[in-house]
């Protein structure tokens, strides 16, 4: 058992009391004391800060606690930790670099603001020698920026596949499982309160990107231009097209795709095939996974809640208790020297190379898939497997050509090509297949 005289005490000032901010509130409600016990460190809520005093919260905080203004603990002298957690870029920003000015550790979740404008912001943290914890932007309860950045410190990190957005993985899990369209698995998500009314972020793959941005600038050891990532989202999914996936024993995911590559990184988020036996293939409804390749450590998967009230908390309190721990003195709180980030080419998507799946929609007729597969084999894409579904309208059935490696850039000509000889019906499907 410690001894009071050897307990230090840090002082907290949080700025936002959402979803994320309540949680943190009720984990050091309840955990603040076996913190303590463990560490040798008191955690002092000192003062939170909230847009409004009167709204009704999940958590009982005491009102003597509450202010209006951030400024009120970005200018309290005897607050060693600011805790940023509006989201947002403004005025978020403008926090978090006043809290480093004025000497304060930060802690962070917000993932849009460290993808979009993070660079300025470490170059602060760096030049101000105070630590910028940001464990809560990237899926949630699951330490995989410490991973990252610590446990995987002696590694040349090549790859980061991940499912990084639980609200997209609910819905294609239950278009998959329940066979309901993009709409009513939307629906269900907002009803279960994990989609926003307004799903943008989330459905149209920005949100994923953003926690790409994150992992691959550390998993790289670059700076990454966020408007470089090739971003599609899963509203154009097809309910026809999971089913075919599902019957070549594939299923389909928002992967968020790092590779580093001798051409350069490969940075993108789109609807993509897995095999059913792939590890990623078996995380389901709201759950994040992050598959890395590293060269001494191989493969590893991390796995668990992406979002939430104390998942993300608990990521939260992670930064917190560790930069505590610098502060009482039992870390070096500042780094040698700040990290040095190489600036790798970024590959247009036009230059990847993938495994494709092609569904096109022809008329039964003699001769169309030999003209689909000249058309193919002319820009170099060699064919995996080809399926044709029957159907009770021979104007158009749907014909399924799995390719082998191809680059897109050919890809694209081939069905450019394809569409022009008006052998289809309609836009062709195109989804890239990882193995
Ligand atoms: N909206 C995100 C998701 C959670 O659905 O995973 C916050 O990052």
């Amino acid at each position: 058992m410690l001894r009071t005289s050897s307990v230090k005490t840090v002082n907290l000032g949080l700025i936002g009391l959402g979803t994320v901010g309540s949680g943190v509130v009720k984990v050091l409600q309840k955990n603040s004391a076996s913190i303590e016990k463990r560490t040798g460190i008191r955690l002092v809520l000192k003062r939170v800060a909230v847009r409004s005093l009167s709204k009704k919260r999940a958590v009982r905080v005491s009102r003597k606690l509450l202010t209006r203004h951030p400024e009120d603990i970005l200018g309290d002298p005897s607050i060693d930790v600011v805790i940023e957690l509006i989201g947002g870029i403004h005025p978020a920003r403008e926090i978090i670099e006043t809290a480093l000015r004025n000497g304060k550790q930060v802690v962070t979740a917000n993932k849009a603001l460290l993808a979009e404008q993070g660079e300025p912001i470490f170059g602060l943290a760096d030049r101000c020698r105070k630590k910028l914890g940001f464990e809560a932007s990237v899926c949630g309860g699951i330490p995989i920026i410490k991973a990252l950045k610590e446990g995987l410190a002696s590694n040349q990190i090549s790859h980061v596949l991940g499912i990084v957005n639980g609200t997209c993985n609910y819905i294609l899990t239950g278009m998959s499982q329940e066979g309901i369209s993009f709409g009513a698995a939307l629906k269900a998500a907002q009803t279960q309160g994990y989609a926003e009314q307004n799903p943008h972020l989330d459905v149209d793959g920005i949100d994923s990107a953003h926690k790409l941005a994150i992992l691959a600038r550390l998993g790289f050891r670059s700076r990454v231009p966020f408007r470089k990532i090739h971003v599609e989202g899963i509203r154009s999914l097809s309910i026809i097209d999971i089913e075919y996936a599902k019957d070549l024993g594939y299923g389909v995911k928002l992967l968020a795709i790092g590779k580093d590559t001798s051409h350069g990184m490969e940075l993108r988020v789109h609807p993509t095939m897995l095999p059913l036996d792939h590890p990623l293939s078996s995380v389901k409804g709201v759950y994040n996974a992050v598959f890395v390749h590293a060269d001494q450590a191989g493969d590893l998967l991390f796995y668990g809640k992406g979002a939430g009230m104390f998942p993300t908390a608990s990521a939260v309190l992670s930064d917190i208790v560790d930069i505590a721990k610098r502060i009482a003195g039992q870390a070096d709180l500042k780094s040698p020297r700040p990290v040095k980030l190489a600036d790798k080419k970024v590959l247009p998507i036009a230059e990847i190379v993938s495994k494709y799946y092609l569904r096109f929609q022809v008329e039964d007729k003699p001769g169309v898939l030999g003209t689909l597969a000249r058309t193919l084999g002319k820009h170099h894409i060699s064919i995996l497997s080809v399926h044709q579904k029957e159907s009770h309208d021979p104007r158009s059935v749907p014909v399924i050509i799995l390719t082998y490696e191809a680059r897109e850039k050919n890809i694209l000509k081939a069905l450019r090509t394809i569409h022009r000889d008006g052998v289809v019906q309609e836009k062709t499907v195109m989804v890239r297949v990882e193995q």
